[in-house]
Order: C-alpha cells, then structure tokens, then sequence
C-alpha cells in the first residue's frame, strides 16, 4: 500500500494527460491523512495552479467557511479534485483527462478512507456516483458505495454565482454534519 505521499510524488511531474502542458503546478489536495470526510472538486482553478493547493481561490473560500460552519476545520477533512491539473480557461476537464487522472484519487480514496465523501458539482459527482447524475436534483441526497457514504452537492463556485443555491448548499452541510455524527466512533478499528 502506498503512503500519500508516495502517490503525491507520482503526480509531480505526470504526463499521462495533455493537461500537464499547460499547468503551472500539480495540486494533489491536502488536508488530514486521517479525515473521516473527503471533498472532490474538479480540477484547479487560477490560483490552485499558481500555488499548487486545492480550493484557495472565492470557492475555496466558501468551502471554508462551509467546513468551519458545521464545527470543523479545513486540516481535519482532506480537499482534492478529480483532475490534478487546471484546465486552461478554466474548461471542463474533458473525458480522456479524467479517466488518466482519476486513478490517484482512486489512490487518495483507499490510502485515506473516508467514512463519507462530499462531491463538490456536477463533475465530481457524475465521476464518483454515476454519469446520468443530475445535481439540481440529486443534491443532497445519500449514496452508499463500498462502504463509504457520499452525498453530491453544488460546487462552490455554482453557488457564488447562483444565490438561490445558497440555502441548499447550507442545508447539505448540515446534513453531512449529521451524518458524521450518526458515523463517529463506528468504524474508529481502522485507525
Ligand atoms: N474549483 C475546483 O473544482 N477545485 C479547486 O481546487 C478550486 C476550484
Ligand atoms: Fe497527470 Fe492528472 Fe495532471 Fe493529467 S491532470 S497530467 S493525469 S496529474
């Protein structure tokens, strides 16, 4: 089993996609090695390219706050993205992308094990829960796979944007709070 930071190093320097030509840094994601919940966006932005950290930029910003709001801090859950490279123009990270980067948040995934997984838009959440994934619809809602809970919600960029998305994006916070509580101490062996 690889540590995390054995996958990180593989990314570093990663040519699998043509994403890795226009990319100033990898962004791996960070967070706790140990974080009971997981938040998957979608690829990095301006300023996660510029400094190689997930979720700093507006969205980040709110995600924090997101996170900070039901209780936690962004150190104790871990923060990733389904393709390590921006995208130029921010584009959508096309399927080919995807499908050569996704192996090391599949890596990300069995290394951290999460009790729940949050699924940050629609990208992420076609790509972890199922390709006919509607978000307007299936936000909020719970899935059970292999063991883990994931819930897809809006991406926080979506709800800078969109005010209406505001109150259940908050919603779906609070929900995943219950959620970890409900899970706290269920499976506590593995550590
Ligand atoms: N949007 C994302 O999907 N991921 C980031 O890391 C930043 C913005
Ligand atoms: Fe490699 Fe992923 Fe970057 Fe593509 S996006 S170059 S697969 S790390």
């Amino acid at each position: 089993m690889y540590t995390l930071e054995a996958v990180k190093a593989f990314t570093y320097g990663c040519k699998k996609c043509k994403l890795y030509k226009t990319r100033t840094k990898v962004v791996f994601g960070q967070g706790s090695p140990y974080a009971d919940i997981l938040f998957i966006g979608e690829g990095p932005g301006y300023n996660e390219d510029q400094h190689g950290k997930a979720f700093i930029g507006p969205a980040g910003e709110l995600l924090t706050k997101a996170i900070e709001g039901i209780g936690m801090k962004r150190e104790e859950v871990y923060i990733a993205n389904i393709v390590k490279c921006r995208p130029p123009n921010n584009r959508n990270p096309q399927e080919d992308e995807i499908n050569r980067c996704i192996p090391y948040l599949r890596w990300q995934v069995k290394i951290i094990n999460p009790k729940i997984i949050v699924c940050l838009g629609s990208i992420a959440a076609k790509n972890i829960i199922g390709h006919e994934l509607k978000i307007t619809k299936q936000r909020g809602k719970w899935y059970f796979k292999k063991g883990i809970w994931i819930m897809p919600t809006f991406h926080p960029s979506a709800v800078l944007r969109d005010d209406l998305k505001k109150r259940p994006f908050w919603k779906d916070f609070k929900e995943i709070y219950k959620k970890w509580e409900e899970l706290k101490g269920d499976h506590d062996e593995k550590r």
